[in-house]
């Protein structure tokens, strides 16, 4: 009997846990994601230390980083003084801002 009681419980906890998901996907979180993760360094799509390598359209095409692919690629494993995020942030995260930095490079950072 408190086994299965236990077995209800971690099925009701699974369900709300799993039932969050669809709620993170929305490009405010992306926003959000990015203010809180990455505008340290890339505030307005800028890059405060390697100016060249800023998050602008023209630069993510020079190199290389214009697909969401690219984007979660450097996110997540980091490239020279751009730490890795993917102990910090989940692979749905990574999805979220990387496709928001690819939509505000499109719309040249411009607040929508
Ligand atoms: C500590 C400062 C810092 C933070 C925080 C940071 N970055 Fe970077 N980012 C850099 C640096 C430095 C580079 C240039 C890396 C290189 O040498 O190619 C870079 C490069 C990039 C590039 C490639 C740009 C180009 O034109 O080649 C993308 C895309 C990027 N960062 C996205 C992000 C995202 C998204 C976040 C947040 C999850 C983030 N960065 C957080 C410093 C940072």
């Amino acid at each position: 009997m408190i086994n299965f009681l236990k077995i209800i419980l971690l099925t009701l906890l699974l369900l709300t846990i799993n039932s969050q998901q669809p709620l993170l996907a929305d490009t405010a979180d992306g926003a959000k994601i990015f203010e809180a993760t990455c505008a340290g360094c890339h505030i307005k799509g800028g890059n405060i230390i390697r100016r060249g390598k800023n998050l602008k359209m023209r630069a993510l095409k020079k190199y290389k980083m214009d697909s969401v692919e690219a984007i979660s690629n450097i996110v997540t494993y980091g490239k020279n003084n751009m730490s890795a995020y993917k102990e910090r942030l989940s692979e749905s995260e990574i999805q979220l801002v990387s496709t928001y930095v690819l939509n505000q490079a499109k719309n040249n950072w411009r607040k929508k």
